[in-house]
């Protein structure tokens, strides 16, 4: 065999591992300003082998600070909102479920990480809401621990739903049949599907994960604000980037408290967790 033949078998057996994926990860890096030296491990582990381009999922460090954080908020007792945590950290079964759907796809990554979906889960075990409402459902991680919670919450006498809400048609393609039971997925932009599928419905959690501007989160607030329970909670994805909770909780009498999540191993830095709590939760 020539050089440069086993230089292209070398080549192509590359190329079948990596496929064209350093590339398009390398520009992330860079757009995040995540190229690193320091940290090469992570850079070359993320480029080579990382098939996420956006909705990053990692492992965070900092639990006890979430934990705290919900606590305060829902004045609950820490000890339970820890156990809530735990629940969900060692539910081997859903992840073994949603594993087995991630596998299947060449543009997620195998392993499942909640992130700061875990306060998500806590806040849906402790508030035990009837109804649910999740914009921006994507592949569907969110709604998945969601339906987990309200599956638990029904196991205790209380059932709830959660309705998603998302313009891609092949969104929430996470959820199993089991998931599916706790879950509704309503497709089409939210700024005409939430106003008329919130008709004549009360909603006791509210959960912002669409379109992150500030604009369309208070768009969205105002539409379920006329909708919302005498104990009404609302939790914002985009807390880190715009006031729009911050201010909507000012204006109502709302309590506001704010966690940022801390990723492990990942050059993602992170995503803020607001909550807003109505006085009489
Ligand atoms: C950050 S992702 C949601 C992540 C998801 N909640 C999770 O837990 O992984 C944002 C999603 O919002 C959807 N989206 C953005 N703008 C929208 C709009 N105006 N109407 C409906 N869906 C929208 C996108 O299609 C995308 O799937």
């Amino acid at each position: 065999m020539s050089g440069g033949g086993f230089r292209d078998l070398r080549g192509r057996a590359w190329a079948k591992v990596v496929g064209t994926r350093p590339l398009p990860q390398l520009r992330i890096l860079r757009a995040y300003d995540a190229l690193s030296i320091r940290d090469f491990r992570r850079t070359l582990r993320f480029a080579l082998f990382d098939r996420e381009t956006s909705n990053f999922t990692y492992e965070i460090g900092n639990r006890g600070e979430l934990i705290d954080m919900l606590s305060a908020a829902f004045d609950a007792p820490a000890a339970q909102i820890g156990s809530f945590v735990a629940e969900i950290d060692t539910d081997t079964d859903l992840v073994k479920r949603l594993e087995a759907k991630l596998r299947r796809r060449r543009d997620a990554n195998n392993r499942t990480y909640f992130g700061r979906r875990i306060g998500w889960y806590t806040a849906t075990r402790w508030l035990k809401p009837r109804l649910t409402i999740e914009t921006g459902t994507a592949d569907g991680l969110g709604t998945a621990v969601i339906a987990r919670a309200l599956q638990r919450n029904a196991g205790e006498g209380i059932p709830g739903k959660v309705i998603s809400f998302d313009a891609t048609p092949d969104a929430g393609w996470l959820l199993d049949e089991e998931l599916r039971d706790w879950a509704d997925l309503v497709f089409g932009d939210v700024s005409e599907t939430l106003p008329r599928e919130l008709d004549g419905a009360i909603v006791d959690l509210f959960v912002h994960d669409s379109l992150h501007t500030y604009e369309h989160e208070r768009f969205e607030l105002e539409v379920v604000k006329a909708h919302a329970a005498a104990r009404f909670v609302a939790i914002s994805d985009n807390a880190h980037a715009t006031t729009a909770l911050a201010d909507f909780a000012a204006e109502t009498g709302m309590t506001y408290s704010f966690f940022r999540e801390r990723p492990v191993g990942h050059f993602y830095p992170g995503a803020g967790l607001g909550i807003a709590v109505g006085k009489r939760s």
